[in-house]
């Protein structure tokens, strides 16, 4: 037996892989809105944590810039309260007595040169040079979309982006509210910055499972090619959340679902999903072939949006036991909003892989259980010549569980023990969790982009021209559904998996949602 297997029945091997050291430089981290919400939940307590895991350099600073006034020590308690209330393990007071050494604060107006100017000072009182005499600084940008035309600009004006400083920005989302107004603020950064500065992000792409999409497609050879119209029949992606809008009406109800989750986060999975091989890991290669995929979507006349999409809003329910109230009764919400908080859609690729092969799309907020997952529907095999028992479940089926489960499973059909020949399906599976056996740390989406941003690695970040072909895509539905009088909201209790229309509409093709 070869010495990499083990012997022991059921036992797993692993090669070592030893963990990845990351080589970063001295550099200073501005948060505009360092003291917002986005700060408080994901940015701060991702930022210790990679003090943490000693994943930052010796030299390092974070300035958050915002408009209330406070000390450098007040910003630390903050800073603090956010790590205790929205991160995993308790602090550590070592860690932490290091960490806040390098928290700094600066009030200002995002809108006054002065501030600027004052912000350049401060970041050449705290930022050690990197080795070429520069200083490293990376731009965070986690503030609503209107306050952005005025900080670049600023950022231009005020010379802090170039000359004695090296920057990168990064670019929350949503960008833009469509594809005209992303078209108008990539212009505008284009005339400060070059693209290579640009880091666009978007939270899915730094989830493990969703990285593991381009491994299991382009490192297994048995699956790639069988990816196709010849043998997928149909592929479902559910982004299923239990949670409501939380303390975000205000964005919500200029959003709803589709800016805030269909044209980013569940266009980049169907991408992955579609895409063709690229000719190698490097960002551009990747992005390239995204950004086919956006272009071949077909664009939805308004005949197909009225027939192929079901929008929701979700009314009062249980989840889990617990009662919650319906959208409209959230807090900050209008009594007679119409925003939807769920979308069902069929999609089709135009090209030589994917023509005729439908891609149905479902999120909403509030529905039953929190779970994304990808399902790849392939075609069953031409004549049934075994009779199943199983209607629920069918064999050839591959799924990829990206959340709560981070698994790959695939259902296969094997002869049920017995007399008759009966087909029953079962499921092969590999799931990080169960298989790494608590081994693996998982970086959480934030620390892997974060650090990726500090290495200069654009792969997991959005491109300019990405960013507008996703738009393109769902802008016609978003104006079709404001032209249109919207179906008698509430149309799907909290708790349940939407409205009945998103099962008609994928009933009406002889299919059913994998989940339900
Ligand atoms: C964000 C959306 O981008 O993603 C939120 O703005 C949503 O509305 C969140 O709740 C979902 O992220 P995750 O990682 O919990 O699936």
């Amino acid at each position: 037996m070869s010495e990499n297997i083990s012997d022991t029945p059921g036992a797993s091997s692993f090669c070592e892989i030893k963990p990845e050291r990351v080589d970063i430089g001295p550099f200073t981290m501005v948060i505009f809105g360092g003291t917002g919400d986005l700060s408080r939940r994901k940015l701060l307590p991702t930022l210790y944590h990679l003090c943490h895991d000693q994943n930052l350099p010796d030299e390092y600073s974070i300035i958050a810039f915002a408009s209330s006034e406070r000390s450098d020590e007040e910003y630390r308690d903050l800073v603090k309260h956010s790590v205790e209330e929205f991160s995993e393990g308790p602090i550590h007071d070592a860690c932490w007595e290091n960490f806040s050494r390098h928290l700094f604060y600066m009030s200002g107006n995002f809108k006054d040169a002065e501030s600027y100017k004052r912000l350049s000072s401060r970041i050449e009182e705290v930022a050690k040079p990197a080795s070429g005499g520069k200083r490293e600084v990376i731009y965070y940008l986690a503030v609503p979309p209107q306050f952005l035309p005025d900080i670049f600009e600023r950022l231009s004006f005020c010379r802090l982006c170039s000359g004695k400083f090296d920057a990168r920005l990064i670019i929350e989302k949503p960008f833009g509210r469509d594809r005209s107004s992303a078209s108008a603020l990539n212009s505008l950064i284009a005339k400060s910055f070059e693209e290579r500065q640009i880091y666009r992000i978007d939270h899915y792409l730094g989830k493990e499972t969703v990285q593991n999409i381009l491994f299991f497609r382009f490192a297994n050879s048995i699956f790639e090619p069988l990816w196709n119209r010849r043998y997928i029949d149909h592929v479902q992606i559910t982004v299923a959340e239990s949670l409501g809008i939380e303390y975000r009406a205000r964005f919500y109800e200029q959003a709803g679902v589709v800016r805030d989750i269909v044209q980013n986060h569940m266009m980049q999975l169907l991408a992955l999903i579609a895409m063709e091989p690229p000719i190698g890991f490097e960002a551009d290669h990747i992005r390239n072939e995204k950004v086919k995929v956006y272009r071949t979507l077909r664009i939805m006349d308004s005949e197909y949006i009225d027939k192929h999409t079901v929008r929701g809003q979700y009314g009062a329910g249980n989840i889990n036991g617990t009662d919650v109230v319906s959208y409209c009764d959230e807090k900050d919400t209008a009594p007679d909003s119409n925003t939807p908080t769920f979308f069902a859609g069929k999609f089709y690729i135009d090209n030589w892989r994917w023509a005729d092969v439908p891609f149905y799309l479902r999120t909403g907020k509030r529905m039953k259980k929190r779970i994304t997952e990808i399902s790849i529907h392939f075609k069953q095999p031409p004549l049934r010549l075994f009779r199943s028992i199983c209607d629920i479940r069918e064999p050839n089926l591959l799924i990829l569980g990206v959340q709560p489960h981070e698994e790959i499973v695939l259902h296969i059909g094997v002869k049920h023990p017995g007399i008759g020949n009966h087909l029953y399906a079962v499921e092969l599976g590999f799931n990080y969790e169960k298989d790494l056996q608590g081994d693996v740390h998982f970086p959480l989406p934030y620390e892997r982009l974060l650090l990726d941003c500090m290495k200069g690695d654009q792969t997991l970040f959005a491109r300019q021209d990405e960013t507008e072909a996703m738009w393109a895509v769902v802008d016609p539905i978003i104006e079709r559904w404001k032209n249109t009088p919207c179906p008698e909201f509430p149309n799907y209790a909290a708790g349940s998996w939407g409205p009945d229309d998103a099962n008609r509409l994928i009933g009406a093709d002889g299919r059913q949602w994998r989940i339900f």
